[in-house]
């Protein structure tokens, strides 16, 4: 098989422009960009006129064979990145879970789990503890392992949950790494106090998950978090924006001029909370997750926020469980593993809700699903961007043709889609990672072991004059102003 190759006539679309051009491609790496360019026979040639040809996604959130909630996602590095090359994403971030407490362990068995790897990945590390170990294990992921980004789970009471005190240890120790802050809102004592009183009142079918944990918590864990990364004057960045109480939080934290990043998932953004009433179990626990989908209105109001640039680039918070799994929940909801497909089905959706719809353009389709995440986290141009000298991670999609999502022809393992029977406008037709051509007539050639580790370097701009900007920036928050003022 040739290792270049010519994609033609294709309309290139990254997030600052789109034109006409030919993308060519040698060894994994994007050589020129340009009208016109003429090769040898040596060369494979994919026809892309009338076509879109974008950067390969950039999922910055998913969950691939993590154990959780006492069991294990099924869809392992192989088959979840597989699922995610037929569906046009080339990268994901996941996040990897300290091992009895250590990151360093954790790290080294995540590497191991990513060994099978078919496109490149990198990671995020979860702190669900506090002492001088975990905090300078933070000091090594950084320093040498490729990590800038650390979550802090403020639900799941009694297992991943962090209180105050170690959020705040673990923003100042974010900051003074140059690393991003991350964190999963919602107010876990609460959401403990729900359960306990969806149990009392009898109910315990999945819908009892969303009814113990309503967007209140969410809002609330989100100004809390946002407040305190404010006090430490760090930038955080909120993982699943589930609902509008959460997403007005982040706004007005943006709009008052400070940095913070929201993450809405494709769940979020086009599903809504009814079929958690469904009267059968198998159909209404595939769609528990935390934060949970929320009723109708949500779901358009996020829409907004992420066309507006309110909230920045698009996640999927993939984390699937088959339904043999789901039913460890059969009578008590709160054993239902929480988690969602998604990684094969983000881009189709957002293109069918978002640029089919007219809410947001072709360039901030590139943006939301690629680029941003490769800003955020520190590897672009290298990823994101279909430009001369970065990777080789594209994709043709086709505008006129269209797609369909079900669980018989999915690449996930698990035996249910949350998006079953969805179609619309909109095809990823072809799929080149790392310069090799993976997705094409309906068809995946990947192999074990071809993905590559990516390295996210911390940011050097927070390292800078820390001291006294912290000075001037502590004295703000004294002064007797109205920070927040409303829109006018
Ligand atoms: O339900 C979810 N979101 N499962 C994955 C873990 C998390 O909180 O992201
Ligand atoms: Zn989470
Ligand atoms: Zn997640
Ligand atoms: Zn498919």
């Amino acid at each position: 098989l040739s290792s270049k190759i010519l994609i033609k006539g294709g309309t290139v679309v990254n997030a600052h422009q789109q034109e006409v051009a030919d993308v060519f491609v040698e060894d994994g790496i994007i050589v020129v960009v340009k009208p016109n360019i003429k090769v040898g026979d040596d060369v494979y040639v994919i026809d892309a006129s009338g076509k879109f040809v974008m950067p390969g996604g950039i999922d910055p959130h998913t969950h691939l064979a993590m154990e959780f909630m006492s069991t294990e996602t099924i869809d392992d590095f192989f088959s979840g990145q597989a699922a995610a090359l037929a569906g046009g994403t080339t990268m994901h971030i996941d996040f990897v879970i300290p091992l009895n407490g250590s990151l360093v362990a954790g790290f080294e068995a995540y590497k191991k789990k990513a060994k099978k790897s078919c496109m490149d990945y990198g990671f995020h590390m979860a702190v669900t503890k506090w002492d001088e170990v975990v905090s300078r294990e933070m000091e090594i992921m950084v320093k040498e392992n490729g990590i800038n980004s650390f979550k802090f789970f403020m639900a799941y009471k009694g297992s991943l949950m962090i209180n105050d005190d170690l959020l705040l240890e673990g923003l100042k120790q974010c900051k003074s790494l140059g690393a991003l802050a991350m964190v999963h809102a919602e107010n876990g004592d609460a959401v403990f106090e729900g359960q306990k009183r969806m149990i009392e009142l009898g109910i315990t079918g999945p819908e009892g998950h969303a009814l113990s944990r309503p967007p209140v918590l969410e809002g609330e864990a989100t100004a809390r978090a946002i407040r305190l990364a404010s006090f430490i004057n760090t930038p955080l960045y909120v993982v699943h924006v589930m609902s509008i109480d959460a997403m007005e939080e982040i706004a007005r934290a943006r709009k008052s001029g400070q940095r913070v990043i929201g993450e809405p998932v494709v769940s979020g953004l086009v599903l809504d909370d009814s079929k958690l009433w469904d009267p059968d179990f198998t159909t209404a626990s595939k769609y528990v997750m935390s934060p949970p989908i929320r009723p109708s209105g949500h779901d358009k109001a996020l829409q907004a926020a992420l066309s507006t640039g309110v909230l920045q680039l698009v996640g999927t918070d993939h984390c699937v469980f088959n339904s043999t799994q789901k039913a460890f929940g059969i009578d008590d909801f709160r054993k239902i593993p929480n988690g969602v497909n998604g990684i094969e089905e983000r881009m189709h959706l957002l293109w069918d809700t978002m640029v089919e719809s007219g809410q947001i353009s072709v360039t901030d389709f590139v943006r939301v699903t690629s680029t941003e995440c490769a800003r955020i986290f520190n590897i672009y141009p290298r990823k994101g961007a279909i430009l001369a000298g970065s990777d080789a991670d594209i994709i043709i999609l086709n505008p006129n043709s269209s797609f369909e999502i079900s669980a018989r022809s999915h690449h996930s393992r698990t035996d249910t889609n949350v998006y079953e029977g969805r179609r619309g406008k909109g095809k990823v037709e072809v799929t080149i990672s790392g310069g090799r051509v993976v997705w094409e007539n309906d068809e995946l050639k990947v192999s074990p072991g071809s993905g590559k580790y990516i390295e996210m370097r911390p940011f050097s701009y927070l390292f800078s004059g820390i001291d006294k900007a912290d000075a001037s920036y502590i004295s703000s928050l004294n002064a007797p102003v109205n920070r927040f003022k409303s829109s006018t």
